[in-house]
């Protein structure tokens, strides 16, 4: 990378000696580090520019780190969305190429990653525990390397945290230098000093990333980073930076590198990835167009995740009406049934808006299902404006709703504000809620009965390895028997019975399908 290009702020604090490390003595850096880094600041986030987005396509592992794993293993622990298993690929790609092997062994582990989720405190706090819990085995084992990286790691707070209480950490990297892995890592193993490398900007797209995914025919394809809604209660617009489209001609060379391996399965990956294009200034190409190219490429089934309802146009909605491998499923998070919350939230929709384009798919796409987020308990939200959001999933009928108690997180406009409802109160609404969202879940797979499906089978079921489970296209889960080599295939499965979140099945013979 041309370093005039990197715009970024670097910052690599290399202060914990030794010593200090031996002698366990937590101190306080916080100052020194304050001085470097830059935290969450809407103001100065918002003006960020749509320009000077670079793509790279010379990544390489320099020859001095290639061989630096030979004989090592890595276990990378991933925390949160699809967004950091994705990232996590790229990680794993990374350490392969250094020569390391993976283990899912931690006992085994020379290199451990804990690549972090920031969206909520309760996901904080298992990293947390879980830095606490490697204390101990680094005791036991003081070559072993302990990285910390992922959303967390953006954040400053978390980052003094780890620097004054987790001295034991080796390592810790943001979203937006995890090209930079090689020297991280061969610095963390030959220095004796804690490695802390976060941009607070982000940068360039790095296009040819080693990659090791985990599926083998199901895919991750990430056709933008970052968000710039700043919805008021969410830190991703922090952590992950501003909007960046991969360019239409990766993306799709991608899709058709996983064709022609055999995938059966993608999923388009963004965290608001009907902005694609946006940003993309010399071109009006935006997600429509890229589904329908997608469409042409031999691959069974494509969905995409998440959008936001701002940007769901009819184009949109057109292109996967016409069918094909488009998969009928739609997540579309609401967040909240009353126009206030929404407004304050920075939705910049109306519940009626909401059900307009809810109405409008559904009506286009009539076997589509609908699914959401919610969040109860924002700041100062009353009971009657719960009970807007209550009569909202009544109204809407969603197949399944994701529902979060919120949560205050540092830097976003909320975490600002006074909240005048107590923690009991979110409790009760959020079961409340999920009481209504399981009904309607049930009901929903209730008239799956008797119908035969086309399922991807994933694999054996978590609760029994005696049975398989799968997904519908409309991303329903099916538990049926069939023998293991159905494992990676696209199979027919005949609905016997529905729960509030499976259903189980019989598998349909060849000549059975033959006659449908
Ligand atoms: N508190 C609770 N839930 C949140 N989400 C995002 N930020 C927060 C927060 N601060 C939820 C939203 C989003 C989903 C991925 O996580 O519902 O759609
Ligand atoms: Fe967060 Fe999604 Fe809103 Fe972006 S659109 S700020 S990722 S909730």
């Amino acid at each position: 990378m041309n370093e005039e290009q990197r715009k970024y702020q670097e910052i690599t604090v290399e202060q914990t000696s030794s010593a200090d490390k031996k002698s366990g003595q937590a101190k306080d850096y916080s100052q020194y580090f304050q001085a470097t880094y830059q935290p969450p600041d809407l103001k100065s986030a918002k003006k960020r520019g749509k320009e000077d987005v670079f793509v790279h396509y010379d990544f390489e592992i320099p020859e001095d780190m290639a061989n630096i794993g030979r004989g090592k293993k890595f276990l990378i622990r991933t925390y949160g969305c699809q967004m950091n298993e994705h990232d996590s690929e790229n990680m794993a790609g990374i350490l392969l190429e250094m020569g390391f092997e993976s283990t899912v062994n931690q006992d085994e582990a020379d290199v451990i990653l804990l690549n972090t989720c920031a969206i909520r405190e309760n996901a904080e706090n298992k990293v947390f525990g879980e830095i606490g819990n490697l204390k101990v085995m680094k005791r036991e084992n003081p070559g072993l390397i302990v990285g910390v990286c992922g959303c967390m790691s953006q954040e400053e707070s978390v980052v003094n945290r780890i620097l004054q209480k987790h001295q034991h950490v080796d390592l810790i990297f943001g979203t937006h230098n995890i090209h930079r892995l090689p020297e991280l890592i061969k610095n963390a193993i030959f220095s004796k000093e804690m490695i802390v490398e976060v941009w607070s900007q982000e940068g360039d797209i790095i296009e040819n990333m080693p990659r090791a995914r985990k599926g083998q025919f199901q895919g991750w394809v990430n056709i933008m980073y970052g968000c710039d809604k700043f919805c008021t209660y969410c830190i991703v617009p922090f952590t992950r930076g501003k909007e960046r489209s991969r360019r239409p001609e990766d993306v799709i060379e991608e899709v058709r590198h996983l064709a022609r391996n055999g995938y059966k399965e993608i999923t388009l990956l963004g965290q608001n990835v009907n902005a694609y294009g946006k940003d993309l200034l010399d071109s009006s190409y935006r997600l429509a167009d890229l589904l329908d190219d997608i469409r042409d490429i031999g691959i069974p089934r494509v969905r995409f995740t998440t959008s936001h309802p701002w940007d769901f146009d009819d184009e949109l909605i057109d292109v996967i009406a016409k069918g094909g491998n488009m998969m009928e499923h739609i997540h579309l998070p609401v967040q909240s049934g009353n126009n206030d919350v929404l407004k304050i939230m920075n939705r910049k929709y109306t519940r009626e808006e909401y059900v307009a384009l809810a109405d409008k798919i559904k009506e286009k796409i009539p076997h589509a299902t609908l699914t959401t987020d919610i969040i109860v308990g924002y700041p100062n939200e009353t009971e009657e404006q719960f009970q807007d959001t209550l009569s909202l999933v009544k109204e809407m009928a969603f197949d399944a709703a994701y529902t979060y108690v919120y949560s205050a997180r540092e830097g976003t406009p909320a975490a600002a504000m006074e909240d005048d409802v107590p923690k009991e109160v979110k409790k009760d609404r959020l079961q409340r809620l999920n009481e209504v969202v399981n009904r309607h879940s049930a009901m929903s797979n209730e008239r799956m009965r008797d119908r035969t499906v086309e399922v991807l089978v994933e694999g054996e079921s978590k609760k029994n390895p005696d049975v398989l489970m799968g997904r519908t296209r409309t991303n329903k889960l099916v538990n049926f028997k069939a023998p293991k080599s159905v494992i990676g295939e696209l199979v027919y499965v005949k609905i016997t019975d529905a729960k509030s979140w499976s259903l189980n099945g019989e598998l349909v013979s060849e000549a059975e399908v033959a006659q449908l």
